[in-house]
């Protein structure tokens, strides 16, 4: 087992010379040109930089990224990892390993109750307590498929005025939907303008106002066809549902298809007449519960459900998640206390696609990840159950 060294010292970067050593591990770690990587440190915001330096020298970087996930209905605040990159001659030494141990310190001191990361790599997370918690989905449909002609409702390009109808419409959309992001600046920011590409943004209205919207980037492909990109599409009814996919399928001259993220569940492949359309997973995402009493009892719950679920947990990092739980849920909301008799026996990491809905009790017992008796088991079944946890953004 490697020794791990406490050399390292955790912060934001403290001047231009840090920074400049970020923009150099960004460039080297994700194959980014000197300009991408300059562009990437002077969008992100300073305070929310972090490093580990190592002999006086930056070893390791990442960005923490404030926002919030929809569990239940309920936003939950979550610290975001990001850009996450070791510089190349301190590989191989657990820097890595030592600076997520220090975020994940410092995410649970700020209030957090989870942290959530896409993985390059899953060992790392997995030995500071992640795990699989929901997926990312590619949907693409054929253009051409698009044969609608609902041209009743107004569509017309987003303009600055609507910055707040939009962000509550998304939020609508978004609540019901378990692991999406209670977006902040950040991930808006990428909505809008992604890596330089910018997105048009229409909105769609009826008479009781906003009924949905999307923000469209058009790539060029070869012999002047091209595809669209949505960095977003929400529709709350169907008249608005088939209002964009008119839309879309006016591209069809040019465009061959039409891609999104989002769930294998997504609600606008209801309206497509055959399967013209693939959903491929394009990532699991990875949950850390920080704070396992105020996580539980951050997050929404069915109305109409009770229960109660004893859990013995162990967590290498935080000896506060360690040991016996009680979570009582009743009328939407839970409350957790100490003591009880621990029926369901799990590491904190197993607890994240518990809590999310992305596996359940019985598949993670089927896996050696959790045990517990044949009645807690049921417990934990019908509380967490739900729709499967998914992500539109990247981050
Ligand atoms: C992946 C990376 C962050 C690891 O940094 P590191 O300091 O060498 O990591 P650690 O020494 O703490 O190793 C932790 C675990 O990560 C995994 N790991 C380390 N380097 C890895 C690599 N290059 N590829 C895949 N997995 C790797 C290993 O499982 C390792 O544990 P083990 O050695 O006990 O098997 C670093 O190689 C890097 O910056 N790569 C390019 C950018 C990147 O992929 N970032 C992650 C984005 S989510």
């Amino acid at each position: 087992m490697r020794v791990e060294t406490q050399l390292g010292d955790f912060g934001p970067p403290r001047d231009e010379r840090e920074l400049a050593a970020v923009a150099d591990i960004m460039m080297q770690s994700y194959a980014m040109s000197p300009a991408d990587s300059a562009a990437w440190v002077q969008r992100t915001s300073r305070p929310d930089l972090r490093l580990l330096r190592e002999g006086g020298e930056v070893a390791a970087t990442l960005v923490l990224i404030r926002m919030g996930q929809w569990y239940g209905g309920r936003s939950v605040p979550v610290i975001g990892v990001g850009g996450v990159g070791v510089s190349p001659v301190h590989r191989g030494r657990g820097a890595a390993t030592r600076l997520m141990r220090h975020l994940l310190r410092e995410a649970r001191a700020t209030g957090a109750p989870l942290s959530v990361l896409y993985p390059a790599t899953q060992p790392l997370y997995r030995r500071v307590g992640y795990e699989h918690a929901g997926t990312r989905q590619e949907i693409r449909v054929q253009i051409p498929s698009l044969d609608f002609s609902e041209r009743t409702l107004s569509l017309r390009p987003i303009e600055e005025k609507d910055t707040q109808a939009i962000v509550l419409s998304y939020q609508r959309h978004a609540r019901h939907r378990p692991g999406w992001l209670d977006r902040g600046d950040f991930s808006w920011g990428r909505v809008r303008n992604l890596r330089g590409e910018v997105a048009h943004g229409y909105l769609v209205e009826g008479s009781a106002g906003v009924e949905g919207y999307l923000y469209v980037i058009r790539r060029p492909l070869k012999d002047f066809k091209q595809e669209l990109f949505l960095s977003d599409i929400v529709a709350h009814t169907p008249a608005a549902a088939r209002r964009i996919l008119s839309f879309l399928g006016d591209h069809r001259s040019l465009a061959t298809d039409v891609s999104w993220h989002g769930g294998v569940d997504d609600p606008l492949l209801l309206l497509l007449r055959e399967q013209t359309y693939s959903v491929k997973l394009y990532m699991h995402w990875m949950v850390r519960v920080l704070d396992v009493a105020s996580a539980l009892e951050a997050r929404g719950w069915p109305e109409g459900l009770s229960g109660t679920l004893q859990l013995d947990l162990e967590d290498d990092l935080f000896p506060e998640n360690q040991g016996r739980f009680v979570l009582e849920v009743a009328d939407g909301q839970a409350r957790v206390r100490r003591g009880g008799d621990g029926g369901l026996r799990l590491h904190v990491r197993e607890l994240a696609p518990l809590y999310t809905g992305h596996l359940s009790a019985e598949s993670l017992r089927a896996m050696g990840a959790l045990q517990g008796d044949d009645a807690s088991v049921r417990a934990a079944g019908s509380l967490f159950a739900g729709a499967p946890p998914s992500l539109r953004d990247m981050f």
